[in-house]
C-alpha cells in the first residue's frame, strides 16, 4: 500500500470508469472518486429478456454498438475533455469475457491515445467502493454484505485496499436464487425485481430451509433453499392444485434476505466495525434495505447504502475505485487482459492488482 495514500477528497482528480462486464454498458465520469459528474447506462437487458436470461454473444454485440456513444455523452454531460482527464479506469474482470473485451479494449485505445493513465478495476471491488459514492464521509474500516448474481459474501474492509472475506456462499449466489425463483414462477427477466414486485402481495406461509442462520460461521448456501422453492412449485403445479406465487415470492425473499442482515450485523459487532455498508444488485431490494435499516438502528450503527441505481451495475462505482488505485499509482499497461473469473480471495487481496 502507498504511503502517501488516503481517503481525503481530491475533487481535481476526474476518472473516466467503464464497464462492460454483464449487460450494461455504462460510462461515467467522477470527480474525486466521489462526486458523480455524469452517469450512462445503455442496457441490453431488453434484448436478453425472450430468452430468460443474458446471452453472451448479444450482449458483446450490444457493448461495441453502444460504448463509443456512452463514454462521448459521459465525457459532455461532465463537461470535460478527455485532456482533463486523471485517469481511464475500466472493468477488467470478472464477468463475460467477451463482454469485458470490448471494454478493455476501448479503455486501452482511448488511454493511449489521450496519453493517460489505464487503471484496471476488479468488479467486485467496485461494488464495495459504490458507498464512497453514497457518503463522501465513508471511509474504511467498515463491514460490507456483498449481494450480486455472482457473489454473496461478508467482507471487513479494514482500510482502502486491505479487504478480509470473512464469509461467502458455499454454492449458489443470494442473486442467482432470485433469478431461478422467478424463473420458476414464470417472472420476466431480471429476476430479482420480479421476485420483489411480486413478494410484496404475498405472506410468509411457505416452508423453506432455515438457511444456516446461527450457524455455518459467516457463510452461506443458497442451493438448498433454490431447490425448496422448485420442488414446492413443481409439487403444487402436478397436484393441480391453486397456490399462490405471491407467497412463494414472499417467503422466499425473508428466507434469503434475513440471513444476509443476520450476518453482516454479527461481523460488525465480532470485529467492532460500527459502519456497515452494502452493495451488489440485490442491496437494491427494498426487502433488505429496510431491513438493514431497522438492524442498524437497533444495534447503533452507521448504515451506509448506495442509492438503487448504484448497487446494480454501473460505471461511477469502477470510476470510484479506479480513482483509489490512482491515488495509489497502481496503474495497468496496455498488455491488460479480461478475466472471465477471479476468485473472491484475489480480488480482494491488497496486491490484487500485482495479481492480475
Ligand atoms: O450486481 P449486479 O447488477 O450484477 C452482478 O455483478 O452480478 O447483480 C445482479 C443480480 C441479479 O441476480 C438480480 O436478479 C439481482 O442482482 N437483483 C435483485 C434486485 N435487483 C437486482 N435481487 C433482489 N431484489 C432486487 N430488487
Ligand atoms: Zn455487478
Amino acid at each position: 500500500m502507498n504511503g502517501n495514500h488516503s481517503g481525503a477528497f481530491d475533487g481535481n482528480a476526474l476518472i473516466l470508469g467503464i464497464e462492460t462486464s454483464c449487460d450494461e454498458t455504462a460510462a461515467s465520469v467522477v470527480a474525486g472518486g466521489r462526486e458523480i459528474l455524469s452517469d450512462v447506462i445503455v442496457s441490453s437487458a431488453a434484448e436478453h429478456a425472450r430468452f430468460g436470461g443474458v446471452v453472451p454473444e448479444i450482449a458483446s454485440r450490444a457493448h461495441t454498438d453502444a460504448v463509443l456513444d456512452a463514454v462521448s455523452r459521459a465525457l459532455d454531460t461532465a463537461g470535460v475533455g478527455l485532456k482533463d482527464l486523471s485517469a481511464v479506469a475500466v472493468t477488467y474482470g470478472a464477468g463475460l469475457l467477451g463482454a469485458l473485451l470490448v471494454g478493455v479494449s476501448f479503455a486501452k485505445a482511448l488511454a493511449y491515445a489521450a496519453e493517460k493513465p489505464l487503471v484496471a478495476v476488479n468488479h467486485i471491488r467496485g461494488h464495495i467502493a459504490a458507498a464512497y459514492l453514497a457518503d463522501r464521509a465513508a471511509e474504511p474500516p467498515f463491514m460490507t454484505l456483498l449481494a450480486s448474481g455472482g457473489h454473496t459474501a461478508i467482507i471487513h474492509v479494514k482500510s482502502y485496499e486491505e479487504h478480509e472475506v470473512l464469509g461467502s456462499t458455499l454454492d449458489d449466489a443470494v442473486g442467482e436464487a432470485f433469478d431461478k425463483t422467478a424463473r420458476v414462477l414464470g417472472l420476466s427477466y431480471p429476476g430479482g425485481p420480479s421476485v420483489e414486485k411480486l413478494a410484496r402481495e404475498g405472506e410468509n406461509s411457505v416452508p423453506l430451509p432455515k438457511m444456516l442462520k446461527g450457524a455455518g460461521g459467516y457463510d452461506f448456501s443458497y442451493s438448498g433453499l433454490k431447490t425448496a422453492v422448485v420442488n414446492y412449485v413443481h409439487a403444487a403445479e402436478q397436484r393441480g392444485g391453486a397456490y399462490s406465487k405471491a407467497d412463494v415470492a414472499h417467503s422466499f425473499q425473508r428466507a434469503a434476505l434475513e440471513v444476509l442482515a443476520d450476518k453482516l450485523f454479527a461481523a460488525a459487532k465480532e470485529r467492532g466495525v460500527t459502519t456497515v455498508t452494502a452493495g451488489g444488485g440485490v442491496a437494491a431490494n427494498g426487502y433488505l434495505r429496510d431491513l438493514l435499516g431497522r438492524r442498524a438502528e437497533r444495534e447503533k450503527m452507521k448504515l451506509v447504502l448506495p442509492e438503487k441505481r448504484y448497487c446494480t451495475d454501473n460505471a461511477c462505482m469502477i470510476a470510484a475505485e479506479g480513482y483509489i488505485l490512482y491515488r495509489a499509482g497502481k496503474f495497468a499497461d496496455l498488455t491488460l487482459n479480461a478475466k472471465a473469473s477471479i476468485p473472491l480471495k484475489n480480488a480482494l487481496a491488497a496486491d490484487a492488482n500485482a495479481r492480475r
